[in-house]
């Protein structure tokens, strides 16, 4: 649409030599397909009558041949109905193999940072938003023209190791870890940790200082307790290795929380001695935020000396800082942590980090419970373990593409498709209401929707062959509102990439895939009753579908099937 406006400019500046910025709004299509009220600006200084500008720049607008139609309404407004041939050709010059990317980000660096698991459980939908939007966020941020580093600050530090320890010696073997894997160590920490509760309410604290006993083990390097963790470690990390390969995610970095604990406590060292942080007299320690508009401190140590979860993200801070000299860091973490963010990001302003931090936060996950209430999602047995929602997932792709030929790999594309969509069916703040059926709804706002689409347009793609000719001979009218919504996506890529909602490219995807469903309809395409001018033209338009259906899905981490 800037082609739109900068030949509106260059009128104006032709008639009455003004340089005059446009705006252009979109009014009901009867009308047209933009408006714009440039006129009313112009009137003053110009001193002169609004409807006479507005006869004099339609006049002239007119003879551009970018308008089909331009008309007056009312003293200042000019409607403005584009001509298909021009939408078409500007789109043509503006078609790159990139095209809808931009470098908004002008080779800054940013830090994307997901899913972040706790390796003491297995891998749960609890983190499933944290990938799916992390990963978005990623990749629009690469397609705006940053340079991003991705890292997946693992939950993998302090107690978990110990009470896996207590837990494993006391309610497991090494016969049952090795059948049972990381379910094996979920079940024991749980077990434990609610062992542990009833101890604490006894008023006993054998079992607990056993854990602190095997954390001191642990960080005096202690051979044993380094073979447990090493152990331990590698089921649970083999573990969420594997389900992020299903779910087609990756990070270029894995530092957790125990790599920075050590390095936390150097730092909150520093900070005393330069009267930043406050000792308090039980050894614990805090920096205080009332300047930032915080009543709480916020505790970055233990009365025993032990990091936190925050000492851990000041060691994060501050490592990411003297290594990547990012511009920005985005945090892809639930809803829940908002206050600890706003915490932390106010702490880094007072040790005087400058980089941009964000937490890119959403809603829970929803689910209708047999009561018909709405509840957060579990499962029977409690949460709902990720492995078990994808393997359902791919049960309910299955049955959906019943009795086609269709891949095992392209029922998995479909699956995924299906359940990383519904994370991007509506802003990212708002929590999700997960439904199976709705979330596979090949007729309705859903991910295997969207890839039907795609699959039907490269079909249309693989069965014809275009004819070399001149397509501009073509109006292209019966095209015109797809290649409308094809024109918007640019701007759709820098809106998302700007306000960090990728929703915004699952509503615009959905948008074009109905528009090509109206399309077929009217228009038929390769065959049937078409001109040679007609068919290459209209493939052109389809092959450039194929071009932004692939890259909006790409950027949700969505891929198409070969067939559904
Ligand atoms: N492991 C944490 C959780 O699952 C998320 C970590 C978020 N990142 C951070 N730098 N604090 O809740």
């Amino acid at each position: 649409m800037e082609a739109i406006t900068l030949a509106i400019q260059s009128v104006i500046q032709q008639l009455f030599n003004i340089d005059q910025a446009v705006q252009l709004n979109r009014p009901d299509p009867q009308f047209g397909d933009f408006a714009t009220n440039v006129v009313m600006q112009l009137a003053k200084p110009l001193g002169k009558n609004p409807r006479e500008i507005a006869e004099q720049l339609a006049e002239k607008l007119r003879e551009t041949d970018n308008f089909s139609e331009v008309t007056i309404a009312g003293p200042g407004f000019i409607n403005l109905r584009l001509s298909a041939r021009s939408i078409a050709k500007n789109l043509d010059q503006l078609w790159t193999d990139k095209y809808g990317e931009n470098h908004d980000g002008a080779e800054k660096t940013v830090i994307v940072e997901y899913p972040s698991q706790n390796i003491a459980k297995p891998y749960s939908i609890g983190h499933l938003r944290p990938g799916n939007q992390g990963w978005a966020v990623k990749r629009l941020m690469e397609a705006t023209g940053w340079n991003v580093i991705t890292d997946n600050h693992l939950g993998d530090y302090g107690a978990p190791f110990g009470v896996w320890v207590v837990g494993f010696l006391k309610y497991s073997s090494s016969e049952q870890l090795d059948n049972g894997g990381v379910y094996e160590l979920g079940r024991v920490y749980i077990e434990t940790k609610k062992a542990l509760r009833d101890e604490q309410e006894r008023g006993e604290s054998q079992m607990a200082g056993e854990v602190q006993d095997w954390l001191l083990k642990f960080e005096a390097g202690d051979e044993e307790a380094v073979k447990y963790s090493k152990r331990f470690n590698e089921i649970s990390l083999g573990h969420i290795h594997e389900i992020m390969d299903r779910l087609k995610i990756t990070t270029d970095y894995e530092l957790g929380e125990a790599f920075y604990a050590p390095k936390g406590k150097a730092i909150v060292k520093n900070l005393l001695s330069r009267g930043i942080a406050t000792q308090n007299p039980d050894g614990s320690v805090i920096v205080k935020l009332e300047e930032y508009g915080f009543d709480v401190p916020l505790l970055v140590q233990k009365s025993n000396g032990a990091a936190l979860y925050a000492t851990t993200d000041l060691a994060t801070m501050l490592y990411r800082e003297s290594t990547w000299h990012p511009d920005r860091v985005i945090y892809a973490v639930g809803s829940e942590q908002q206050f600890y963010f706003t915490q932390l990001f106010a702490m880094a302003k007072k040790i005087g980090i400058q980089t941009e931090l964000v937490h890119l936060w959403f809603g829970l996950i929803d689910q209708i419970n047999e009561n018909g209430t709405r509840e957060k999602m579990s499962s029977r047995k409690g949460v709902v373990l990720m492995e078990e929602l994808l393997n359902q997932a791919e049960e309910k792709a299955r049955e959906v593409v019943n009795g086609r030929d269709v891949s095992d790999e392209d029922v998995k594309k479909i699956a995924l498709g299906a359940v990383k969509f519904s994370d991007f069916m509506a802003d990212r703040r708002t929590n999700i209401l997960f439904n199976w059926d709705s979330i596979f709804a090949l007729s309705g706002f859903s991910g295997p929707y969207i890839q039907y689409a795609a699959v039907r347009v490269n079909k249309i793609l693989r069965d014809n062959k275009s004819p070399q000719v001149d397509i501009f001979e073509y109006d292209f009218e019966s095209e015109k509102s797809v290649l409308l919504k094809l024109s918007e996506y640019p701007e759709v890529i820098r809106l998302s990439a700007r306000d960090l909602e990728p929703h915004k490219i699952a509503t615009y995807l959905y948008e074009l895939a109905r528009e090509m469903n109206r399309y077929y309809e009217s228009t038929p395409i390769a065959t049937g009753d078409v001109t040679d001018v007609q068919k290459q033209a209209r493939l052109g338009m389809i092959s450039r579908v194929k071009h932004v259906f692939e890259h909006g899905l790409n950027l949700l981490g969505i891929e198409v099937p070969g067939s559904m």
